[in-house]
């Protein structure tokens, strides 16, 4: 970041210019981590995408490599699109991607590593069989609603299946394909899954859970307490939502357990700003990692003048909750290294109405992690049961509007006069037979220039706050703020363009604006330091 640059992010993902969406691609091979994205060399705007490519040790400092994909046959010549990575027999990665054709067809693509000894896989190249799924009059399928292959796996026959992105009219649908070879597929009769009026699925990912430890698992494992996640990325609405439930490889159905659905209602990675998002396993550290794309919400004018658009959120290890009902994200242990300067303030108990400034550390470039003790729990304001919409109930109950037990949490990304904040915090209500605690961003006041979104963001969070502390982590990155409420159980990620709250002129609050106080057994911050990206 400099003065001229003052929403460059220091340790999230981007290239050094030009326009980023999805992650693609993301593995480990010989001890290296690569990503591959979504990338126009040509500018700051969405145009033709290739796959830039970088490599890491340590999934926190980058490398950039040349392009591994580039648009270069009739049948990707519009475009080389999302896809993934599978190993085959041998530990041999191959990349299924998307080509957009001459006639702006989507079809599916493979490229194998032109050197399988090099661990950086520099080099790439394309099947002379592509495209290896098409779509045509036979099939039916819609050829501008046809991509982002995902990583295959296994059934029990041996066989290899992927799963394409699709719809039908409204419904969107995950196509399902087998193969022997992994060069000759064939279509299933039936979608592995879809659902109805939920538009275009971008991006899917398919992949399995252990229902025991929370640890990962390889992409084909299955078994009796295995568990399986079909992330969609919603094109209608840019939300990346999941549902949990059972895989039968025998027969190719998956069946959402009862309750999970792709949809407002349903499950989200993140309730903020996070899409296109894809998993991995890393064999290495037996976890898996999620990595997703971050939109700006600034104008279009602002990206070109900036000469870049997109981040990547910092990648997260994912397993299921305890309660088998929800996935947990946490952000990789290795960006803790970047961690320096701890701040950490005493037990404390804050009174209703107080603003309380954490000082030394870098506050535009930091990582904060606090927990909240609230005593006289019978004290919350109940909730109306008409009140089921997190999001809506974030943006009327914003960080200024009292309540009995909050708003409380952190003013981050603050200017000395508060001038400009964005808040991040929790509301506890009694509902009908439990407590309900709301987790909110709130960028109403994130920046003083008014042509950026400043929606703000919510979800509910599955603590129960008679027997947990309510602890809150957010990392804090200029233009970044990505929080994690629960230990990673909600997650809201932000973006955010002050005009005060810049570099030096940034700082941090803990506040609360209940009428109650509120405990604070523990906070500690850190000042990032700058991790070398691309
Ligand atoms: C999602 C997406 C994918 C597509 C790619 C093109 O953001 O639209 O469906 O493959 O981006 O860049």
């Amino acid at each position: 970041t400099s003065v001229l640059q003052p929403y460059r992010t220091s340790y999230h993902f981007q290239p050094s210019k030009n326009w980023m969406n999805d992650p693609n691609g993301p593995m480990i091979y010989k001890g290296i981590y690569h990503l591959f994205y979504q990338y126009n060399p040509q500018g700051p705007v969405p145009g033709h995408k290739v796959w830039a490519h970088s490599t890491s040790t340590d999934l926190v400092n980058w490398t950039p490599q040349v392009p591994a994909i580039v648009r270069s046959q009739d049948y990707d010549i519009n475009g080389c699109w999302s896809g993934s990575v599978t190993f085959l027999p041998g530990h041999r990665p191959a990349i299924l991607y998307t080509g957009v054709n001459l006639q702006h067809q989507q079809g599916q693509n493979l490229a194998v590593p032109k050197n399988l000894s090099d661990p950086y896989l520099i080099e790439w190249v394309k099947s002379p069989l592509n495209p290896l799924m098409a779509s045509t009059a036979a099939n039916g399928i819609n050829a501008s609603s046809f991509r982002d292959p995902t990583t295959a796996w296994v059934g029990r026959d041996g066989r290899w299946r992927v799963i394409i992105g699709s719809k039908r009219d409204r419904m969107g649908m995950a196509l399902l394909y087998r193969s022997k070879d992994f060069v000759h597929w064939t279509q299933a009769q039936r979608p592995l899954h879809s659902a109805e009026n939920t538009g275009m699925w971008e991006c899917p990912d398919f992949f399995p859970v252990s229902a025991q430890v929370p640890v990962g698992l390889d992409t084909s494992s299955n078994g009796p307490n295995v568990k399986h996640v079909l992330k969609v990325s919603l094109d209608d609405t840019k939300h990346d939502h999941y549902t949990i439930g059972t895989y039968n490889s025998s027969t190719d159905k998956y069946v959402p357990d009862e309750g999970s659905v792709e949809s407002d209602s349903g499950l989200r990675y993140d309730y903020g700003k996070f899409y296109a998002s894809k998993t991995f396993f890393d064999s290495k550290n037996n976890r898996r990692i999620l990595w997703a794309w971050i939109n700006e919400s600034s104008s279009v004018d602002n990206d070109i003048k900036k000469g870049w658009s997109g981040v990547q959120a910092i990648p997260r290890t994912l397993w299921l909750d305890k309660s088998g009902k929800q996935l947990v994200q946490w952000p990789i242990v290795e960006i803790e290294k970047l961690r320096t300067n701890q701040v950490d303030l005493p037990n404390k108990l804050i009174k209703g109405g107080t603003v309380l400034e954490v000082s030394g550390i870098t506050a535009a470039q930091a990582d904060v992690v606090v927990s909240f003790k609230v005593k006289e729990l019978e004290r919350a304001d109940s909730l109306d049961p008409t009140w089921s919409d997190p999001q809506m109930l974030c943006s009327r109950k914003g960080a200024l509007v009292k309540g009995s037990l909050g708003p409380f949490g952190l003013l981050v990304m603050a200017s000395k006069g508060l001038q400009e904040y964005t808040a991040v915090f929790f509301r506890i209500f009694k509902g009908q037979n439990k407590y309900v605690v709301l987790m909110c961003s709130d960028q109403s006041r994130s920046s003083l220039n008014h042509s950026n979104d400043k929606t703000t963001y919510g979800a509910f969070l599955d603590v129960d706050p008679l027997q947990e502390k309510l602890s809150l982590r957010t990392l804090i990155d200029h233009s970044i703020v990505e929080s994690f409420g629960g230990g990673g159980k909600s997650c809201i990620t932000a973006r955010v363009y002050p005009l005060l709250a810049v570099e030096d002129g940034t700082h941090l609050y803990i506040f609360n604006n209940g009428n109650q106080s509120v405990g604070v057994p523990k906070l500690s911050a850190w000042s990032m330091k700058k991790a070398r990206i691309n």
